[in-house]
């Protein structure tokens, strides 16, 4: 590994602009990397753990990419010799499974003195977090942030001839670092990030905080990426964005324009793209989704809750009516469309009749899916500062309307049995050796037998029983 002087040398000799400089760095530490497999007889080891949504997701693969190209054999297991977690920090749930992964580290690190540990992505974004670590997880040996992950071919080389903390978090950015290395989850399918960041700052959320300001990509950059993935072998993409919708409002490509443009790439067939903010989905969008064959019929549309008055709390920009009239347009332009949402419980100040209305709207509505969640209080947030609901009441609120999603999701997914779907294989099934299951234009799973080579193939099948959230089909 490059001692620290070393490293003074390595540093000037860097050229300045992105992303030559981190090419400089992945060559500079394939070398490195080299000499450790020739001492130790075999590839250093890196398991990398992800937190939280799609984009951090993404994220990972780009991050798994580099230690792929620098040498790195990519293991699950947390025995190995480099460990990375991707936190996030959208509710607080997902910071304490974060510590206590550190705290079983821990126990791992005293075992083998040369494991190094890392810790970057949302969480990492808030001083507080920064603080416990220093003070309590001294053997972390590096932290990054949301704004720099481009930069971690050259963290990664610094942390190795640093004998202490390596510690870089950026505020802000408006960069944007293209065309370095990604390893894929999976060879068919990918997800493709339009745009960073959020401008909405709902009350209760942190990512605006976290992720900074929206920047959307280029379109030209982004056809580029998806031409070279579908060059690849990919056949489906999941455009990523915090609020797609508002995609390229400064700009002359807005998002139905975007979507056309990407439409027209040969041998992509299907097109994804989430998270839709309602306040921003327009006419044009539904008008170019109802009229193309490859993107899905399924829109994530987060509802959060159905009382127009805590939607102002929340400062949504929609009311409860609006909402729903949302919902009968897009159904009315595309009856086949899956929707699915997600509801917080609980946000300061829900009331009976509050919570009532939400459960009013699900009804109506009967999502295909919802992702409901218990309001957590984010340090800094507005909504932070106003009175709690008690956890006992916000818990027996979420029990009940997590038994009527289920109800609606049982009856809105029964609506396509006995009719046969082009599917998706993703993947052997977890449960059972000879089962496959792949996924509807709609995005609802689907199980069925079949043989193993047709995993990243579309096939045709028949829809026999619709189980909760997913189906039972034949080939
Ligand atoms: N508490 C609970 N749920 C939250 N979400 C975002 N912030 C919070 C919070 N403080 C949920 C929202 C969002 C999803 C990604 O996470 O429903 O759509
Ligand atoms: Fe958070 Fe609202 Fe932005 Fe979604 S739109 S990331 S909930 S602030």
């Amino acid at each position: 590994m490059p001692k620290k002087e070393d490293y003074l040398n390595i540093l000037s000799d860097a050229p300045l602009n992105e992303p030559e400089r981190q090419h400089y760095f992945i060559g500079l530490a394939q070398k490195y990397f080299e000499r450790q497999v020739i001492i130790n007889n075999r590839k250093l080891t890196a398991c990398i753990t992800t937190f939280g949504c799609q984009m951090n997701a993404r994220d990972s693969e780009k991050l798994s990419g580099i230690l792929t190209a620098i040498g790195f054999k990519i293991i699950e297991d947390e025995a190995a010799d480099f460990v990375l977690y991707n936190t996030c920090t959208v509710r607080d749930h997902a910071n304490q499974r974060v510590y206590g992964r550190l705290g079983k580290i821990n126990h791992l690190k005293k075992k083998n003195p040369h494991m190094k540990v890392a810790l970057c992505g949302c969480m990492m974004q808030e001083d507080a977090v920064i603080d416990k670590i220093k003070a309590n997880y001294r053997f972390v040996d590096l932290i990054f942030g949301t704004h720099n992950i481009f930069k971690f071919a050259e963290l990664l080389l610094l942390m190795y001839s640093a004998d202490e903390m390596v510690i870089d978090i950026w505020q802000d950015t408006n960069q944007i670092v293209e065309d370095l290395p990604v390893e894929r989850k999976y060879p068919f399918k990918s997800g493709i990030n339009i745009m960073f960041g959020c401008n909405n700052f709902c009350t209760y959320c942190i990512v605006p905080y976290v992720r900074g300001r929206e920047r959307s990509r280029p379109a030209l950059d982004i056809i580029t990426e998806i031409k070279r993935l579908v060059a690849d072998g990919v056949i489906e993409i999941m455009l990523l964005g915090q609020n797609v919708n508002s995609y390229g409002l400064t700009d002359s490509v807005n998002f139905p324009v975007l979507l056309r443009e990407i439409e027209k790439i040969k041998g992509l067939k299907r097109i994804r793209f989430m998270t839709s903010h309602p306040k921003d989905l327009s006419d044009e969008l539904i008008k170019v989704m109802k009229e193309s064959d490859k993107i899905c019929r399924h829109l994530h549309l987060p509802l959060q809750a159905g009382s127009t008055r805590i939607l102002k709390l929340m400062n949504r920009g929609y009311t409860k009516e609006d909402y729903l009239k949302l919902v009968a347009k897009i159904r009315a332009a595309m009856p086949d469309i899956a929707i699915t949402t997600d509801i917080i419980v609980g946000f300061p100040g829900e009331t009976k009749a509050d919570f009532a209305e939400t459960i009013d709207v699900v009804k109506q509505v009967k999502f295909d899916n919802a992702f409901t969640f218990i309001y957590s209080k984010r340090t800094g947030t507005p909504a932070a500062a106003l009175s709690q609901v008690p956890l006992e009441e916000a818990k027996a609120n979420f029990d009940q309307l997590l038994k009527i999603i289920k109800e609606t999701a049982q009856h809105q997914i029964g609506h396509l049995v006995g009719e046969t779907h082009p599917v998706l294989v993703e993947e052997k099934n977890s449960h059972d050796q000879e089962m496959l299951s792949g996924r509807l234009s709609n995005n609802t799973m689907v199980h069925f037998k079949g043989e193993l080579d047709l995993i990243g193939t579309i096939v045709k099948v028949k829809l026999i029983e619709a189980k909760g959230f997913y189906y039972l089909g034949v080939m």
